[in-house]
């Protein structure tokens, strides 16, 4: 199959560009500053905010990975909005699958994508999802939890708001998630993408355990001791800091460690796969310093 993945140079789309290469699918990658030596068989210099910058892309693709992304965890830079990268960006990569006859359109959405919700990126992805439902092309929605793995943001983010020894976290760090490893989620997605079975279905994706910010910084860290900072003035410090355009965060990440961020059942059963089966986070930290 020729695959497009369009934010295929990022951390998912690298690891499953190399998944896709290994069952011997022809893979072109599209970002707008794509590394030399990338894995994929062709990569492409483009922004989907500009059309006519991928258009040639999507020419011969039988399926389509939509992973660009903005990350959730810092402000966007000035300029760039969630709207504009999440919702626009699907819809433009609609167009041109729709136009270009593309067989399936794969859609790397996040768990608890609303466009109702809480913050400016789980809205983006919420209307998002529904721009996918709405098309007459076959698709397939992916919904994970939090991602870790090398070169994935989320342990390095937990490294950035704590300390070892001692660390203050909002109400405690109780906020949950069900990490799933890249390495566990890659091969899932290489399904999603050829399997006829996963036509028109919607997945949410966790890996094999719950746990928390306080226990993910424990993992990080192995002796640390978690101070609560009360919720009410972690708002009130990260509502300041979204007037500081030198802090890399604000209200949005306050509302995003106020609910949690676990799957309900978690569909990795769709594939075949036992949850106990994963890798854990614990394991991974484990194995990466030895
Ligand atoms: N990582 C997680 O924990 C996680 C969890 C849930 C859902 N997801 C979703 O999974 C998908 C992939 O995430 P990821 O962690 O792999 O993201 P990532 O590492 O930040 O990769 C983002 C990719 O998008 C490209 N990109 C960004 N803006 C673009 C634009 N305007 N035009 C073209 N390409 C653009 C980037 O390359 P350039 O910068 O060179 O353009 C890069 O290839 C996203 O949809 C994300 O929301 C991720």
């Amino acid at each position: 199959m020729n695959v497009l993945l369009l934010g295929g140079t990022g951390f998912i789309g690298t690891a499953l560009s190399q998944t896709l290469g290994d069952r011997s699918h022809n893979v072109t990658v599209v970002a707008r500053n794509p590394p030399a030596d990338h894995n994929a068989d062709s990569a492409i210099a483009g922004d989907i905010s500009h059309p006519s910058t991928i258009r040639s892309a999507f020419e011969g693709i039988d399926v389509v990975v939509n992973l660009i992304a903005l990350s959730p965890l810092f402000d966007p830079p000035a300029g760039i909005t969630h709207d504009e990268v999440h919702r626009g960006g699907t819809q433009t990569a609609l167009g041109l699958a729709d136009a270009h006859e593309v067989d399936r359109f794969v859609q790397m959405s996040a768990l608890g994508s609303d466009p109702d919700g809480p913050t400016a990126y789980i809205r983006a992805k919420g209307r998002a999802e529904q721009l996918v439902r709405e098309s007459s092309i076959e698709s397939v929605i992916i919904r994970p939890s939090v991602v870790f793995g090398d070169g994935g943001e989320f342990v390095d983010f937990t490294r950035l708001l704590t300390t070892p020894y001692v660390t203050g976290l909002p109400g405690g760090g109780h906020t949950r998630f069900q990490p799933i490893w890249v390495g566990d989620l890659a091969p899932l997605l290489a399904d999603a993408v050829a399997e006829p079975a996963h036509a028109d279905a919607e997945y949410e994706l966790g890996g094999p355990e719950a746990i928390t910010l306080a226990e993910v910084t424990k993992h990080i860290y192995d002796t640390v001791v978690v101070l609560p900072i009360p919720m009410a003035l972690a708002k009130i410090g990260l509502t300041i800091a979204d007037h500081l355009s030198f802090v890399p965060m604000g209200i949005d990440q306050y509302r995003s460690l106020a609910f949690d961020n676990i799957v309900e059942s978690n569909d990795v059963t769709s594939f075949g796969v036992d949850q106990g089966e994963l890798r854990s986070l614990a394991d991974h930290l484990e194995r990466s310093r030895s």
